[in-house]
């Protein structure tokens, strides 16, 4: 007895002093779910990160770091439509590009990933389409391969090179057809499969899915994600002698999950496991970050926790939370290389000449080439946005639009923030032509605030005649929480001719203020509503924020230009105790 009490005492000892380095979650904030991540000696030292995309485009963020703390975008693995037409025409907002695996193998960095085209039916065969990507230099967008497909009709696929060369890939079935982990050889140079066995049901949870394997003292570690990917998510493992099985279940099952708690960081799942480069054990995880009203407008993050791995013996994770106590980490160099910039940096563009649209800049399915243009002559230092037929809602929520949907964003990074584009509005001229800002989650979950011309009815002094109207309208599926600020107000006429500062400001966790003035006259600023962020808590996806013009369905085509983007981020909210300082919620 007094033997184990010395044992679990030494072993808290050793943890505590080890884990000397103290580091933030979420280490990617905002949309950046279904994590994974590798360490590559041969990269200097370098860390990867990839994360899901669904229907934005570029897809697939690739993320790198020298001390796991500061993630830099180098490139997108999925960056030219070519690469895969069909994210053009998919239905609904949760297809698109799920869980990716990143691994490096002898030169060579693979993304393993599938494109769901989730509105087909469960069992459909045609509904999965698997992916393999690969490159030599992850720092050089135009250097990811186009896809190399293979015929799984599953998802969350993650390959593993064994000792004898074999390489096997861990996939998951529709759960709703068949459950159960699943796994096959394949030629990853063609995408030839060997024969698909079930390896692994989990421990009972609903969807066992994201599975990887790891091989480690003599024993196949297979992990997978169980639960869904909502408050009940959590991560699981087991355990074989032989990679086809049987796989025997950590009795201290689930071994991550924040279930069940009040901690801030809810969801927590789907991970992925590596050494750094101490040969200290890491996991990485999604989590979202539960408001006090159940919030998460931007959407799934990723989250990184400690990880002891004793020889022969089942990983033990830490809790996740917000200010982590991990590794000790060097502090490594500045990422050098790769077009983007650091995951939660600040952002300012004024669009001068020769500027070039970086890799963090998104869209909604494709871009329609020539809608978006840095600097066009006699409109230098502005992008040139030219609008679409549909709006950023379309024609039914859900599909592609035939002549797409003009629409440029960035990610919501900051739990606080203030976001504002300049925009000239001088060429709107029919009935129902709108420019704006939006937070946008998908089609059918957005909040927009724009300028649109509206018939005023004719008085007795007046005809009837066209006004600029600024206007706020809240597109949500979550029935309890549509925004009940949708207003609609005439604009002052003294702004007539003015380039005006739209904005979207988060001033608290739980709602997104939008808010426009003339630009340089910041006090004359009208609040004219405010986005409800439960509305935006639907789904796979996180807030977007940007700019979009479109006549909603009417003729005439115009231009709209933005002459100034600035993010701003104010402040990362990522502990209970930081709600309550600021705001002083979960007074008990
Ligand atoms: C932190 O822990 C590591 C061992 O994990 C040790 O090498 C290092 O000296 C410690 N640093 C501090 C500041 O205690
Ligand atoms: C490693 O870093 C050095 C110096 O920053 C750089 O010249 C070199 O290209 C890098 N190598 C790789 C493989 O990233
Ligand atoms: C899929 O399920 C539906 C309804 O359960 C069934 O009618 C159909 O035959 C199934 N299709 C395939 C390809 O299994
Ligand atoms: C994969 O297939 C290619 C083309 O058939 C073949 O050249 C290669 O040897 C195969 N790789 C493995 C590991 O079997
Ligand atoms: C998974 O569950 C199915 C259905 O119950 C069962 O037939 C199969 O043997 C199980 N797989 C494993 C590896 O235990
Ligand atoms: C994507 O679809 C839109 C609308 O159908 C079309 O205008 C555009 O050319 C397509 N883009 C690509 C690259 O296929
Ligand atoms: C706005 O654009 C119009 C033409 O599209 C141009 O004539 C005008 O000078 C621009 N206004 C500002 C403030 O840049
Ligand atoms: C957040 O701000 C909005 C708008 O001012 C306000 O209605 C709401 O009550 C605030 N929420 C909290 C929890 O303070
Ligand atoms: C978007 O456009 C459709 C079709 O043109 C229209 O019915 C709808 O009212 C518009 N609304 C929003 C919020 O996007």
């Amino acid at each position: 007895m007094l033997f184990t009490y010395l044992t679990l005492f030494l072993t808290l000892a050793l943890r505590v002093w080890a884990h000397n380095a103290t580091y933030q979650n979420p280490i990617l904030p905002g949309f950046h779910p279904d994590p994974s991540c590798i360490f590559v000696p041969e990269w200097n030292n370098t860390y990867f990160c990839a994360s899901s995309s669904f229907l934005v485009f570029p897809g697939i963020p690739i993320h790198a770091s020298n001390d796991l703390r500061r993630f830099k975008l180098i490139s997108n693995a999925l960056n030219r439509p070519e690469q895969l037409p069909g994210l053009n025409t998919t239905k609904r907002a949760t297809s698109g590009i799920w869980a990716s695996t990143i691994r490096y193998h002898e030169g060579t960095f693979y993304v393993v990933t599938t494109h769901v085209y989730d509105d087909y039916p469960k069992n459909a065969t045609n509904r999965f389409d698997n992916l393999i990507f690969t490159t030599k230099d992850p720092f050089d967008e135009n250097a990811w391969s186009d896809p190399v497909h293979f015929g799984f009709q599953g998802y969350d696929t993650s390959p593993f090179w064994d000792d004898d060369g074999t390489v096997y890939i861990t996939g998951t079935f529709a759960w709703e057809v068949k459950p159960g982990i699943q796994m096959f050889s394949i030629n990853l140079t063609t995408g030839a499969m060997g024969p698909v066995r079930n390896i692994w049901n989990g421990t009972g949870g609903s969807a066992p899915e994201g599975p990887h394997i790891y091989k480690k003292d003599g024993w196949y570690y297979l992990m997978i994600a169980e639960g869904g990917t909502g408050s009940g998510h959590m991560v699981t493992i087991a355990r074989a002698k032989s990679i086809h099985g049987p796989y025997e279940s950590c009795p201290y099952n689930p071994v991550l999950t924040n279930g069940g708690s009040d901690y801030y960081f809810q969801n927590l799942g789907h991970a992925d496991l590596f050494q750094d480069k101490n040969k200290n054990w890491w996991a990485v995880a999604l989590s979202v970050r539960q408001g006090p009203d159940g919030s998460y407008p931007m959407g799934r993050e990723t989250v990184m926790t400690p990880v002891t791995w004793a020889e022969g013996r089942w990983p033990v994770f830490e809790k996740v939370t917000g200010k982590m106590n991990g590794w000790h980490l060097d502090s490594g160099p500045a990422v050098q290389g790769g077009e983007g910039s650091l995951v939660d940096s600040n952002f300012e563009s004024t669009f001068s000449p020769g500027y070039v649209l970086g890799p963090g800049f998104a869209h909604w399915r494709f871009p329609v080439v020539g809608n978006y243009a840095v600097s066009p002559k006699g409109h230098e230092n502005s992008l040139q946005l030219k609008s679409s037929l549909a709006n950023l809602t379309g024609h039914d929520g859900r599909s592609a639009e035939p002549k797409g949907q003009t629409f440029i964003s960035r990610r919501q990074t900051h739990s606080l923030f203030e976001f504002s584009a300049t925009l000239n509005v001088s060429e709107l001229q029919k009935e129902d032509q709108e420019v704006g800002v939006s937070v946008f989650l998908d089609q059918l979950h957005h909040y927009d605030l724009g300028i649109v011309l509206s018939t005023q009815p004719a008085t007795a002094t007046k005809r009837a005649r066209l006004v600029p109207q600024f206007r706020v309208r809240g597109i949500t599926t979550v029935p309890a929480f549509i925004s009940p600020t949708i207003a609609q107000i005439p604009m002052p006429e003294t702004w007539t001719g003015k380039s005006l500062s739209f904005g979207i400001n988060a001033k608290n966790i739980t709602h997104y203020e939008m808010q426009v003035a003339p630009v340089g006259r910041k006090k004359d600023r009208i609040v004219v509503g405010y986005g409800n962020g439960l509305g935006l808590t639907w789904g796979f996806t996180g807030a977007l924020l940007g700019v979009y013009a479109t006549t909603n369905g009417g003729e005439g085509e115009f231009s709209t230009y933005v002459s100034d983007w600035e993010y701003v981020g104010k402040q990362q909210v990522n502990s209970l105790s930081s709600l309550m300082d600021r705001f002083g919620y979960f007074n008990p």
